[in-house]
């Protein structure tokens, strides 16, 4: 965990925000996977990581807005917890270690915040997405699930979102060792990516780093050389020559803070002439979006200008035809774009999407749009300095949306169907980079750039 010092001045400024009531911020307990002892790996929540430190299960923290007390409520382990998990720090120590005084037994929570709803007072909780928080939260103030989303509170949404979205010098630190993982992760896969070899064991190779290094896995390792299905999770295909294998995976360090990369290589080392031509508008299209980011600047906007070079690369194969602007704006370009350019990434790899996407990608100033494909964009507002954000472009070919979008004659003014009828066996590309807005501009994260290039590609696959 960072210092103390990190987590009081977090939950000051969550306080300052907020003004009033009580804000309670659970933690998350073990998740079973078939029986009670047998679980998931644990998984802390991320705000509360981020306000208390604490990646253990059993924990909540309540902030008392009004009187500027801080409580963490846990349970102090037994012998027979000792027996099993060796001797573990007492609650208070663990409260000191993050800069709380007032610590009590997880029991004693009720008894605050009933105390809080007697006196009329507003008790501020996140939306849950487990639940076991959910059980807890009918418990503790009496809300039934299907109605917590409703009641979450909006100011504590908001205050949460605007102090997560800018990454501390220190956040900076643990998502660059996220993304050094990463590196190590892509750079095997692309080293093991060999015809005959098993899509399932380049997986497992992928995984066992993340685990070796860090955590887990930031998301489940999406892996295939039927790239052209957005998340795809079906590792059972042999790699064959001639086709490519889209990596996309990501790493969570000890900190739990996340890498989310993707990389598309050729089976066996050697773009053929067709694929390095859809590769290199890719590459043009990650690229676009590191000239073009920086403070003040929209990434929705940033999204459509990349959009218009993906649109002008496939206008150059024949692929599209007409006016690239006007292609765009009508949405064409989502045949083969179907989502977003990005996303929010840090203690999350989609950062607080449990918070709601509208509050973290959005805002009063820019809003969604309903079109398919941009209607995709996790994140359109306005970046910042300290913003994490991935760049990912990529372009596929679907044959069932091509099939669907050709009987429907949709687009016929900026789609080549019969030359891309030709194309529904390539599969899809999509290049990932994690990207910091800075001052002056961004940079990608890690210390070193996970090959890139087509030269780059085939140099380390020799
Ligand atoms: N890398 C997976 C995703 O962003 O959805
Ligand atoms: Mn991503």
């Amino acid at each position: 965990m960072f210092e103390a010092a990190i987590y009081k001045n977090r939950r000051k400024a969550l306080k300052a925000k907020v003004g009033g009531g009580m804000i309670l911020l659970l933690g998350n307990v073990e998740s079973p996977a078939n029986y009670p002892d047998n679980t998931y790996k644990f998984r802390q929540d991320s705000s509360f990581l981020y306000f208390f430190g604490l990646d253990m299960p059993g924990f909540a923290g309540v902030l008392d807005v009004d009187s500027g007390k801080e409580y963490l409520f846990g349970n102090d382990v037994d012998m027979d917890d000792i027996i099993w998990m060796g001797p573990q720090p007492k609650v208070k120590e663990l409260g000191e270690k993050v800069g709380v005084t007032q610590t009590k037994p997880f029991a004693k929570l009720a008894d605050l915040l009933r105390q809080a709803v007697g006196e009329g007072r507003k008790i501020h909780f996140l939306p849950p997405y487990r639940h076991a928080n959910m059980l807890l939260i009918e418990e503790l103030l009496g809300i039934r699930p299907a109605l917590q989303k409703k009641y979450a509170s909006l100011e504590l949404i908001k205050a949460v979102v605007s102090l997560r979205s800018v990454k501390e010098a220190c956040e900076i630190e643990q998502i660059t060792e996220a993304c050094n993982i990463g590196y190590e992760m892509h750079t095997t896969a692309m080293m093991h990516c060999r015809s005959g070899i098993k899509e399932l064991y380049v997986t497992g190779l992928v995984e066992g780093i993340a685990a070796s290094y860090g955590k887990m896995v930031s998301f489940p390792v999406i892996l295939s050389q039927n790239g052209e299905t957005l998340h795809n999770h079906n590792h059972s295909q042999l790699l064959q020559m001639g086709r490519m294998m889209l990596t996309d995976a990501g790493a969570e360090n000890n900190m739990n803070y996340c890498s989310d990369f993707t990389r598309t290589v050729p089976v066996n080392g050697k773009f053929d002439s067709r694929q390095k031509d859809v590769y290199n508008i890719v590459v043009a299209c990650n690229q676009k979006a590191l000239e073009l980011s920086r403070p003040g600047v929209t990434y929705l906007s940033v999204h459509l200008e990349v959009c218009k070079v993906l649109a002008q690369g496939l206008k150059e194969l024949g692929l599209m035809c007409g006016d690239v602007e006007a292609a765009v704006a009508a949405g064409a370009h989502a045949l083969f774009m179907p989502h977003g350019l990005g996303h929010m990434m840090g203690l999350d790899v989609h950062d607080m999407e449990d918070l709601g996407q509208i509050y973290v990608g959005y805002d009063e100033e820019i809003r969604p749009v309903n079109q398919f494909g941009t209607s995709s964009l996790r994140m359109g507002r306005r970046l910042q300095p300290g913003f994490v954000v991935t760049d990912e472009p990529g372009c596929y070919f679907i044959p069932a949306l091509i099939d669907q979008w050709r009987q429907q004659g949709l687009h016929k003014d900026f789609l080549v169907y019969d030359k891309i009828e030709t194309f529904k066996d390539f599969g899809g590309i999509r290049l990932e980079d994690d990207v910091l807005i800075t001052e002056e501009g961004c940079r990608v994260l890690g210390d070193k750039r996970i090959p890139i290039t087509v030269e780059e590609v085939e140099n380390i696959m020799k």
